[in-house]
């Protein structure tokens, strides 16, 4: 039997016999230069929540990485580790997950996940697309809410530490909209911004977002 699939690992694989090896050699051959580069801990860990690539197709609370700024998941990571993203998924979820990651870890993680083609969504449009495509382009001037746009870029691909939303999953979007809402997710730029969003406007928002590619 083959326990872990990684590369580093083959090495010790091969003493375990052919049918080990010929396994390691399928895996590689089906994923492709993506899998040959990846850092241990994707196969290790990652994957199983967000995917080989980070294009988690499977459970809506789980952010997808696949494109995402590099500069911005090193941040995030670190925001984990050091307990100041502290909303009540990130610690179930992530605090110990990057516990176990030192700097090194951290960038090359970033790294590998923002190399990767950018995050899409497969799924039908969902209700609520024009009106988010206004308040992302133009914002809410009665309630004080200022352009999406001014900082996540005009397609929300993003840029340095302000994440690409473009093509992110939408319930997702949703639950850290209410996170940063509520104050449980802390952040000074984006915090006043969610503070004045409806849960409606969250959702027609997300759901023009979570559309584009
Ligand atoms: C057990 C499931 C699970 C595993 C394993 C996991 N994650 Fe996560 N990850 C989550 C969830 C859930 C969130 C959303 C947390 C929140 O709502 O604050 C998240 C959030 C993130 C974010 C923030 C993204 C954003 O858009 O703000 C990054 C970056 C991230 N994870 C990277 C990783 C990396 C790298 C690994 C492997 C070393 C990993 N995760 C392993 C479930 C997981
Ligand atoms: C002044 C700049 C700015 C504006 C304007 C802005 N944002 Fe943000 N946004 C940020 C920053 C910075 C973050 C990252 C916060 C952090 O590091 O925790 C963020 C994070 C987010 C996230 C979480 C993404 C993730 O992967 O976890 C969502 C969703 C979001 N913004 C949506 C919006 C929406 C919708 C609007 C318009 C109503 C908007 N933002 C306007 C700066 C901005």
């Amino acid at each position: 039997m083959c326990p872990v699939l990684s590369l580093n690992n083959l090495a010790l694989s091969k003493k375990k016999g052919v049918i080990c090896s010929t396994v390691v050699a399928l895996a590689l051959l089906g994923s492709g230069p993506a899998l040959a580069q990846a850092p241990q801990s994707v196969q290790q860990s990652c994957m199983v929540c967000h995917g080989q690539t980070g294009e988690n197709t499977i459970y809506p609370i789980v952010p997808r990485l696949n494109g995402q700024q590099v500069q911005y998941l090193a941040w995030q990571l670190q925001q984990f580790k050091k307990h100041t993203r502290a909303d009540q998924n990130a610690q179930i979820y992530m605090w110990p997950v990057a516990q176990a990651l030192d700097q090194q870890d951290i960038q090359a993680l970033a790294k590998y996940y923002a190399a990767q083609s950018p995050m899409h969504s497969a799924s039908s449009p969902r209700p609520g697309v024009s009106a988010g495509k206004q308040i992302f382009l133009q914002g809410i001037a009665s309630q004080g809410i200022p352009a999406c746009m001014a900082c996540h870029a005009v397609n929300a691909t993003g840029r340095g530490t302000f994440p690409r939303l473009a093509g992110q999953r939408y319930g997702y979007m949703v639950q850290q909209l209410k996170y940063l809402h509520d104050g449980s997710r802390v952040n000074p730029i984006m915090q006043p911004i969610a503070e004045k969003l409806t849960i409606q406007q969250m959702q027609d928002v997300a759901a023009y977002l979570s559309g584009l590619h």
